[in-house]
């Protein structure tokens, strides 16, 4: 069966406990933030509403809506690349699937990921182990921890995207 070039593109679900905080039941917290028509298939944009800044992608499974920070060091994904439901961030070439929340490739410096379990940093193939000289900064990448992505609830409401987010402080 084909789908109609017209149809609304579906939403991506997300797993119930990564939620965003803060993001009320109800109607009333849907906000609209884009035409579905400016978030093609396979492409991510930003928006922002006071300093809380959105990540929309249009992923394989559907739009999801999370924060544009990466879970890392906070880089904004909407400029990285997207690859069926993976974004990859622009700045240590960490990877994330949007459908889990889950890394897929930790970022090249290394640290911890979101079950606490340590990752070196990245050295290229054939090299002797990197070994971060000792300092704040390497303890500080070794103790940087990756959230699982929180995400915010979605729909579609004539032809606008319309993102559920927490109330304007
Ligand atoms: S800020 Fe994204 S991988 Fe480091």
């Amino acid at each position: 069966m084909t789908t109609p070039i017209d149809a609304e593109p579906p939403i991506a679900p997300f797993p119930a406990n990564l939620r965003a905080s803060g993001v009320p039941e109800g109607d009333d917290a849907f906000e609209q933030v884009l035409d579905v028509a400016e978030l093609a298939p396979g492409t991510m944009h930003r928006v922002s509403r006071g300093d809380l800044d959105v990540l929309l992608a249009h992923t394989t499974d559907g739009i999801v809506a999370t924060n544009d920070r990466c879970p890392h060091m906070s880089a904004p994904l909407s400029i990285g690349e997207l690859d069926g439901c993976v974004v990859a961030c622009p700045l240590h070439e960490g990877r994330f699937d949007l459908r889990s929340g889950d890394p897929v490739r930790m970022p090249t410096t290394g640290g911890l990921d979101p079950d606490g379990v340590y990752h070196p940093t990245w050295t290229p193939g054939g090299r002797e182990p990197k070994v971060d000289p000792p300092g704040k900064k390497a303890q500080a990448r070794a103790l940087t921890r990756i959230r699982r992505f929180r995400y915010y609830p979605v729909r579609i409401r004539d032809g606008r995207i319309e993102v559920a987010l927490p109330p304007k402080g």
